[in-house]
């Protein structure tokens, strides 16, 4: 018996042994990898210029699956790396370190086939019937040239969208939005500025009562994931050290529909607003924000008879959350085309992405409108369905030259080889309906999930018999494992584990900058 027993245990030893060993050396391939790319051959000029515009989700899951050396590719974005847009909530109290969820665009461009033009500026107009796109560098170190323009034959639009602000006053002036790196620093700034402010020697309870209170607007998942953060941040962290604010740090998640999370389960949403309730997350329903001063906001409040009324909210942080607007340089673009003219919500496109309207022109992500919400998750399918697209249609192309060829070499050989030429052109006809296959674009819908604090989290995962809705403690712990798995390099993944770590045994950092 004993015997078995380390027989048993030996195998499971092997097994770990080989499995650690495995990892490593992946690992290891990985890094080696990511620091000794190829050597990149430059594409044939004569070939077709595909500018693409950003490097958000979209944009970078087309250039990922790309065969770049079909084209003469062109990337133009402001930001010079892709950002892991789910996880930016944590870096707002330092859960997470926000590097930790960039990846460098030169990184990711550097590893194709043929090299990649990139220029780090934003697109300011596209001029659809000349087929150039004026650029400008927008960054802080300008030189003498800072606008200029890029012709193209094809174009990607995957811009994202804006902030809306519904034109309320006083919100792009006093609150903080969360869609960049950027304004999650701002916002890791503001909440320690707030809370030392607070403490500051002879404040006055009303003043002190105001800086500690944090208010969220909108509570979409990007409000709710933030609301859930600060309070972690106030729970596990904040008190531990500044015992002194416990009674009147507050969060507050305004909104103006009667529930949060309209896009989960009726199930998933009673869960999340009694979670809220038991971690003192005031959830304020039914209250439209109307106008923002500097240190209050103004909501009309609709109440249960029906009648509304409005009051003023003293805060100390805004957060707004108010869902996407569409770009300038899109709202552009769609002026110039008629099949565009009456569309508000984005560039409308066809079951192929292209943009309405125009026959170079195609669109990806939060700014193109093809029915689906506009997440992460439809951005980076829409992305590589584009890339299957584009790698297809340069395929055709070749066949296309080759059948031609072959059918002038027909037209003048002689009569021996004419049969042999002839069962060529029907192997290249046959080539070239097999590659023209390209079904429509069609969205697979993996579910949603979203981080509600107090390490819970919701999830409405499609499953083979049909949705699963859950929610606490272990969807949380699936929740982590499959944005961990999502992050785009071995190296965010190594990175991300580290701060999750660091912030268990360490806190997370309350320094101000
Ligand atoms: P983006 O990823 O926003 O990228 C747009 C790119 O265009 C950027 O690189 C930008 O710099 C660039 N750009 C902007 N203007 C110009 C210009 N004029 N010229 C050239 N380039 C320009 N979705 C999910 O599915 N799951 C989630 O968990 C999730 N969490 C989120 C959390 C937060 C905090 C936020 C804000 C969003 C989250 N989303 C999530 C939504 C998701 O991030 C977006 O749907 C997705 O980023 C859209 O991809 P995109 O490529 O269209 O745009
Ligand atoms: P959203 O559009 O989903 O929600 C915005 C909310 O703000 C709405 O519920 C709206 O009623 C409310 N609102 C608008 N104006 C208001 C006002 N004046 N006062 C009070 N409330 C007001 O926006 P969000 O959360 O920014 O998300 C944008 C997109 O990104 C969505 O498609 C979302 O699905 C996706 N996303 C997905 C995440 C996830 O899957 N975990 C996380 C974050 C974003």
């Amino acid at each position: 018996k004993p015997k078995k027993r380390w027989g048993f245990l030996r195998t499971l030893w092997r097994i770990t042994y080989i499995s650690l060993l495995g990892g490593a050396g992946y690992m290891a391939y990985t890094i080696y990898d990511l620091k000794h790319p190829n050597e990149q051959f430059e594409p044939d000029p004569s070939k077709k210029t595909l500018v693409v515009l950003g490097s958000g989700w979209g944009s970078i899951a087309l250039l990922k699956k790309l065969d770049t050396e079909n084209y003469n590719v062109i990337v133009v974005s402001p930001r010079n790396f892709f950002l892991f847009t789910p996880l930016l909530p944590s870096c707002t109290t330092g859960y997470i370190e926000h590097r930790s969820i960039m990846e460098p665009i030169r990184n990711i461009l550097r590893h194709k086939k043929a090299a990649v033009k990139y220029y780090e500026a934003e697109a300011t107009k596209i001029d659809y019937k000349n087929k150039k796109v004026t650029i400008r560098d927008d960054s802080d170190v300008k030189g003498d040239n800072m606008e200029t323009q890029v012709d193209f034959d094809m174009l990607v639009v995957g811009v994202g969208a804006e902030n809306a602000t519904f034109g309320i006053p006083g919100v792009r002036e006093h609150s903080c939005f969360l869609k960049e790196v950027g304004d999650a620093q701002k916002i890791r700034k503001k909440i320690m500025d707030c809370v030392e402010t607070a403490l500051f020697k002879d404040q006055s309870e009303d003043e002190v009562k105001r800086l500690l209170h944090m208010v969220v607007v909108g509570g979409g998942p990007t409000g709710v994931e933030f609301a859930g953060e600060l309070q972690d941040f106030f729970q596990q962290d904040l008190l531990k050290w500044m015992p002194q604010i416990k009674d009147n740090f507050r969060v507050t998640l305004v909104e103006a529909l009667p529930n949060v999370l309209p896009m989960f389960s009726k199930q998933l949403i009673d869960y999340t607003e009694s979670s809220f309730k038991e971690e003192h997350i005031d959830i304020r329903t039914k209250t439209m924000v109307k106008n923002v001063t500097d240190k209050t906001i103004e909501a009309q409040i609709t109440l249960p008879d029906g009648t509304k009324k409005i009051e003023t909210i003293p805060y100390g942080l805004l957060v707004w959350a108010t869902g996407n607007a569409v770009r300038s340089v899109v709202k552009d673009l769609m002026g110039q085309i008629p099949a565009q003219k009456d569309e508000r919500r984005g560039l409308k496109v066809n079951e192929y992405l292209v943009v309405k309207g125009t026959e170079n022109i195609w669109a990806v992500g939060d700014c193109a409108i093809a029915n689906y919400a506009p997440t992460a998750q439809v951005a980076a399918q829409e992305g590589a369905f584009l890339a299957r697209l584009f790698n297809t249609m340069a395929k055709t192309d070749v066949i296309e030259t080759e059948l031609q060829e072959l059918s002038e070499k027909q037209a003048t050989a002689k009569a021996d080889d004419r049969n042999q030429i002839l069962n060529e052109i029907t192997e290249r006809q046959r080539q070239l309906r097999r590659t023209k296959q390209v079904g429509p674009f069609q969205y697979s819908h993996q579910g949603s999930l979203a981080y509600i604090g107090a390490e819970k989290a919701v999830a409405d995962v499609s499953w083979f018999t049909g949705n699963i809705a859950s929610g606490g403690t272990m969807t949380y712990l699936f929740w982590k494992s499959a944005y961990l798995s999502m992050c785009f390099s071995s190296r965010n993944r190594i990175l991300v584990m580290m701060d999750w770590m660091k912030s268990r045994i360490f806190g997370r950092d309350v320094s101000r900058e």
